[in-house]
């Protein structure tokens, strides 16, 4: 930890790249663990996909709204303030999630780049025309869910998210790669760097010069990319980490 705040207190740039480990100290289930209720018998890479929308629309965009109903259940944990509270010491600091929960946004993170897109967005199937989410109902039973059908061409209504075998959207992904040349310091929180192109985030910051600090209990595929690890919770790790940060600020 001390070492994370030496390389963090000099750094005009930072980048936060964050995974699903982020929210799992505020209850919210990773897309592998263990789905549970109606969902439990499906296999969520069998129903993030488009052939699966399209095979039984129905279910999947059930499925879609059980996790956004799941997600505006959380609250966000300390963890998600002491980044808010971070961008206050940082000159720049950027946020850069694989997460769909929209919890930075949550909670005020003024820079966020979300890429894999959003819960809580909506977009039709035939051309991406987008969707107002508040015409989006939230069924009160678990199930599946009839989509809605697009205003402007009649195609059915997918979450605006990254299905797998998709592109990531052209303006986050340049976004993050461009804040990960730039930044002196990258923390890297809760992810497993098992899912690409998100997991050449580090390598990027590293080669560019910039101190790669991993938060999280257990290694991953960035553990060796990284110059500095916290091993241990994002809900405990980055308020001590930012708490550290602002003492020595103190005159
Ligand atoms: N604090 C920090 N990290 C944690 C915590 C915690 N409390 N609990 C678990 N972790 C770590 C795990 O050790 C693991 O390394 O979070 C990581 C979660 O890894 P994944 O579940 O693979 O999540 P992620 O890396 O974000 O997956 C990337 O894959 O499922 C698709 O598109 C989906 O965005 C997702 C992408």
């Amino acid at each position: 930890m001390v070492q994370a705040v030496r390389a963090l207190r000099p750094a005009r740039c930072v980048v936060v790249a964050t995974g699903a480990g982020m929210s799992r100290d505020s209850g919210i289930p990773t897309f592998r663990d263990a789905l549970t209720g109606v969902w439990a018998h499906y296999d969520p890479d069998e129903l993030a996909t488009e052939a699966a929308f399209r095979r039984n629309p129905a279910r999947v965009f059930g499925w879609y709204l059980w996790r956004r109903r799941l997600v505006r259940a959380a609250v966000p944990h300390a963890g998600y303030h002491a980044l808010v509270a971070l961008e206050r010491i940082v000159p720049e600091l950027v946020v850069v999630t694989q997460n769909v929960d929209g919890l930075h946004r949550r909670v005020g993170q003024s820079r966020v780049v979300e890429l894999h897109g959003s819960l809580e967005r909506f977009s039709c199937l035939a051309a991406r025309h987008p969707f107002p989410p508040d015409q989006v109902a939230t069924p009160d039973a678990e199930g599946e869910c009839e989509p809605p059908r697009c205003h402007r061409c009649g195609a059915p209504v997918r979450p605006d998210v990254v299905w797998f075998g998709e592109m990531l959207p052209q303006e986050a992904t340049a976004a993050a790669w461009e804040w990960s040349t730039r930044c002196d310091a990258m923390l890297v929180v809760g992810t497993s760097g098992l899912v690409q192109p998100a997991a050449q985030l580090p390598l990027v910051a590293r080669g560019a010069g910039a101190v790669v600090i991993e938060v999280n209990p257990e290694p991953t595929e960035i553990s060796a990319a990284a110059h500095i690890t916290c091993r241990g919770p994002a809900g405990a790790v980055l308020p001590a980490l930012v708490a550290a940060l602002t003492e020595r600020e103190r005159p």
